[in-house]
């Protein structure tokens, strides 16, 4: 694609303005297929969807998507480097002049495959991470030795200069290594830091406790951007912090040459300010459904049947363009609806827990042991794994 970006600041502007007729971004599940098993995922990956899109639906929607002006494609997962035609899709995508990026726990990703993304036209690929101990990360992700493959693509896709990011979700597990893990990805040369708040949604979903988890883990989510911003400053880094909305949250560790180019692309949802539903981006399920925001599960519209305009022209965008409602999915997690405001928006943490109904006593929770705080339900994989899951 084109790195004449004299466009892009016009075009963001418009999207903060709401006035865009197709999103900036698409966040793109092409497949549930997953070879990992991480007890929080929100995309609930395991296995292929019967009615996902085949390759030349896929190849549709790219060309529909490229044709409305919508700029940038993030493929994710489930694992998308399960999909044997992906390589196709990542050629196709930027043939089409989008800006394409993708997500991948980096299993079984050897160098040859980065590489081909690379030929193929990737320009971000973005690699998830949950601490920098392997008895840790492997068991979060649920296979042995999945750490070191992380490590690997890291390392080489720095190597080959495309940009590289780093996506850690916050839990219980993570906190610790937080730290250690934003030393790491400066050190390796990462251009790109991501932390997401873990969101009470698909296999991460279906506790008693959610809402509770939700409340203390935007905390946790807070707590660690503020402990990163301590630590970026003396190198010049600069984090960002969200105080009352807690979207995940993009930290550039060596900023772009071509600036606004990539800033463009993430501004599709880590690095710019605000919820970005019916802004910013859509996401889209392997069979073509629309959500509104990765987090925020109810359809919008299907792709085999509509244009991405049209679709974003749905009476929830329009609204959630005309009024400030707070975090759609903690509407969701909180109430059950993503049409009514987030009531955890600018509200005080302790004010809504003590408003919750108190915990069950006991059970098999983990013991708060050395942690800076008191283990919920929810955010860990000791507590699912007390629920008889993971
Ligand atoms: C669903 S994964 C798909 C791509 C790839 N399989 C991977 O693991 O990176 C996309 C990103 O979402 C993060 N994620 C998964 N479940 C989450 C949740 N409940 N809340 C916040 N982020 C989550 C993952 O850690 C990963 O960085
Ligand atoms: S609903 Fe809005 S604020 Fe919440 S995660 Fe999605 S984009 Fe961010």
């Amino acid at each position: 694609m084109s790195h004449d970006v004299s466009w892009l600041e016009q075009y963001m502007s418009d999207a903060k303005a709401g006035t865009l007729a197709a999103p900036p971004s698409a966040w793109w599940i092409v497949t549930r297929a997953c070879n990992l098993n991480c007890y929080y995922c929100f995309a609930d990956a395991r296995k292929k969807d019967p009615d996902e899109l085949d390759t030349a639906e896929a190849m549709a929607v790219l060309e529909d998507f490229a044709a409305s002006g919508l700029m940038f494609v993030t493929f994710l997962g489930g694992e998308p480097l399960v999909r044997k035609d992906i390589y196709r899709l990542v050629d196709h995508s930027t043939d089409l002049g989008l800006y394409t990026a993708l997500l991948t726990n980096g299993l079984n990703v050897r160098e040859d495959k980065i590489d081909r993304l690379v030929d193929a036209g990737l320009e971000m690929i973005g690699v998830s991470i949950d601490s920098t101990e392997a008895a840790t990360h492997d068991s979060v992700r649920g296979v042995r030795g999945s750490l070191d493959w992380t490590r690997r693509v890291v390392r080489h896709a720095v190597r080959r200069g495309v940009r590289t990011s780093v996506r850690i979700v916050v839990s219980e597990d993570s906190y610790e290594s937080i730290p250690d893990l934003f030393r790491w990805a400066v050190d390796e040369g990462v251009e790109e830091l991501i932390l997401l708040p873990m969101f009470m949604v698909g296999r991460a979903a279906g506790g008693a406790e959610d809402r509770r988890a939700d409340i203390v883990g935007k905390r946790l989510f807070l707590d660690s951007l503020r402990r990163l911003r301590r630590l970026g400053e003396p190198l010049g880094i600069s984090v960002p912090v969200q105080e009352t909305l807690a979207c995940p949250q993009g930290i550039e560790l060596r900023p772009p040459t071509d600036r606004h180019h990539h800033a463009g692309h993430a501004a599709g949802f880590e690095l710019s300010s605000g919820c970005k539903v019916g802004r910013f981006m859509i996401s889209v399920q392997p069979n073509g459904d629309v959500y509104p925001c990765p987090f925020v599960h109810t359809s919008i519209g299907n792709l085999r049947t509509r244009s991405v305009t049209d679709i974003w022209r749905s009476p929830l965008l329009r609204r959630a363009r005309g009024e400030d409602l707070g975090c759609l999915a903690r509407s969701m997690i909180h109430t059950g609806r993503a049409d009514v405001a987030d009531p955890t928006y600018r509200a005080d943490a302790a004010r809504l827990l003590a408003e919750l109904p108190a915990p069950a006593e006991g059970g098999d929770r983990p013991a708060a042991g050395d942690l800076p705080f008191v283990p919920v339900d929810g955010l860990s994989l000791a507590s699912h794994r007390a629920r008889g899951e993971g």
